[in-house]
């Protein structure tokens, strides 16, 4: 009887010897198929190699090449115990406390199966759309509750509806897949281990604004994610997901991959829109909107992968389904980012509202070096230093605005008790520096000397400039970056007196 064993294909697994083990494991003396599945997002428990027996799916991680022949040995074809052996996938407490909305397929399926994208779920979103005026699929997306998962948390339904109301010959979704905050890989791993689901939502969305064209802008360190992302593209094309008769209906909706060259500005909206037209990534001043006038100079949805991502279960299940997970005005589930000095790092999705104390500890188990944590940084390189004193504060975008911190794109990054905060605020200044893209002076020169101030030890003039940078910078790049500056120094005041 064939044995199925599933090895993860992700930039992660990869890096950490999937590919290798998944040879050794190809040459065991027994019938077997290798499935490479995507991640489930254990990242501390890769490779995480998976045997399909009939209790389900056993778990062995993290597997090198060298234990392959003892787990052959102990029997691991059968499911049988070893050291490495985590049980059953589904029951282990890091993916079993988990909610999964958006990720639902992650690890589970083979990402490029269009069968078994469908099996688990897949297009029964755009089925439901493909049945609803433009109108009703925007009304649905207002409903869900849906905000921007990239980092400004913006209702997506307004986005939407603005763009639908535009009259154009032309319109545009822009997926802004350039991932550059610290400590975040969500994107990537859904383009990577789900890509027709990010493709479904965009196509959703091209329906719901009559849109007929998207690009994907993706980030140029993603080459694994690009060539998952055209072979998706290619095949849902095949199958007449995409084209100009999609199943049927008359209506038409094509994608393409762009790739960037490796800027973190050109996340930003504008500065990504200049980079897709071909031109160096400067922000543009907004007014106009790219709702209004995007790329090309044709009203453009812009939303980051998860937030498109998030669409095909909220068309597939309803969207008071959606709604009713989260806290307040944060609806829904948000993938967090456990990066940095953690011992169980990895991808946790879960509704708005866990603390964060309990996301380091239970989901995290502290920090890997088995050292006190002095911090965490959430939000990316712009976003706020937190203590542990302030770890019961709930994850929803109120609270953490309320803290002047920012959820952003989930990603929180651990630092042990031997980090030197005054080191970290002249790293946000000395980032900015680098990543700033110029065009207006508080970013483009404060960022250098905030830099210098902290070297020189004036903290007073310090604190000015970075009200000078919060409220006179064109973009968030240079109005953010006060705030991992500001919170160092309010909280580990000490660290600056060295
Ligand atoms: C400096 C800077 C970098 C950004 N980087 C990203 C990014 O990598 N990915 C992303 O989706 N949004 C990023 N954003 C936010 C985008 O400008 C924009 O708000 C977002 O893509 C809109 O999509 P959403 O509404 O789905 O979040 C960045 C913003 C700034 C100011
Ligand atoms: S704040 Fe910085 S990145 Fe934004 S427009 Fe000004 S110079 Fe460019």
């Amino acid at each position: 009887m064939t044995i199925t064993i599933y090895i993860p294909r992700d930039t992660a697994s990869i890096s950490l010897g999937a590919d290798d083990v998944a040879k050794k494991i190809a040459e065991l003396p027994e019938d077997i198929k290798i499935v490479r599945n995507g991640t489930w997002g254990m990242t501390y428990l890769e490779p995480l190699v998976e045997v399909e027996t009939e209790k389900g799916r056993v778990a062995y991680g993290p597997v090198t090449v060298s234990d392959v022949d003892g787990l052959y040995k102990a029997g691991f074809l059968s499911g049988a115990d070893h050291p490495l052996c985590q049980g059953l996938t589904q029951e282990i407490d890091y993916l079993k406390n988990q909610e999964r909305l958006t990720y639902a397929r992650c690890g589970l399926i083979d990402p490029l199966s269009i069968e078994d994208y469908k099996n688990n779920g897949g297009y029964a979103g755009l089925k439901n759309a493909l049945e609803k005026s433009s109108q009703e699929i925007v009304d649905d997306v207002t409903t869900s509750g849906l905000r921007g998962r990239g980092g400004a948390a913006f209702p997506t339904g307004i986005k939407w509806n603005t763009v639908l109301a535009a009259e154009a010959d032309q319109k545009y979704i822009c997926c802004n897949a350039d991932e550059g905050d610290s400590g975040t890989f969500s994107d990537r791993i859904l383009m990577e281990c789900d890509p027709f689901c990010l493709i479904e939502g965009m196509t959703i969305a091209g329906l719901a604004v009559n849109a007929t064209m998207g690009y994907i802008y993706l980030r140029s360190e993603y080459p694994l994610a690009k060539e998952i992302l055209n072979d998706a593209i290619r095949i849902a094309g095949q199958n007449g997901y995409l084209g100009s008769d999609i199943q049927g209906s008359g209506k038409e909706f094509n994608i393409e991959v762009r790739i960037g060259a490796g800027s973190y500005v050109c996340g930003e909206e504008t500065a990504m829109l200049e980079s897709l037209e071909g031109k160096r990534g400067m922000v543009r001043a907004k007014p106009p909107l790219p709702a209004h006038v995007g790329l090309f100079g044709k009203p453009t949805v812009i939303n980051n992968v998860l937030t498109l991502g998030s669409v095909p279960v909220i068309m597939e299940k309803g969207a008071d389904y959606y709604k009713d997970f989260g806290i307040g005005k944060s609806r829904g589930t948000i993938a967090f980012q456990l990066a940095g000095n953690v011992k169980c790092g990895g991808l946790i999705e879960k509704a708005f509202g866990i603390t964060l104390g309990d996301m380091i500890n239970e989901f995290g188990s502290g920090t890997f070096t088995g050292k006190n944590i002095k911090a965490v940084q959430v939000g990316g390189p712009l976003g706020a230093y937190i203590p542990p004193e302030q770890f019961d504060m709930p994850l929803d975008y109120e609270a953490f605005q309320e803290a002047h911190a920012v959820l952003g794109h989930g990603g929180i990054v651990v630092f042990d008790e031997t980090a030197n905060m005054k080191d970290q605020a002249k790293f946000a200044f000395d980032f900015c520096a680098i990543e700033s893209c110029g065009k207006c002076t508080p970013c483009r020169i404060g960022s250098t000397r905030g830099s210098e101030l902290i070297e020189r030890g004036d903290f007073k003039l310090m604190m000015e400039l970075c009200d000078l940078m919060d409220t006179s910078s064109l973009c968030a790049m240079g109005g953010m970056t006060p705030i991992p500056a500001k919170s160092a120094f309010e909280h580990w005041p000490e660290d600056f007196k060295k």
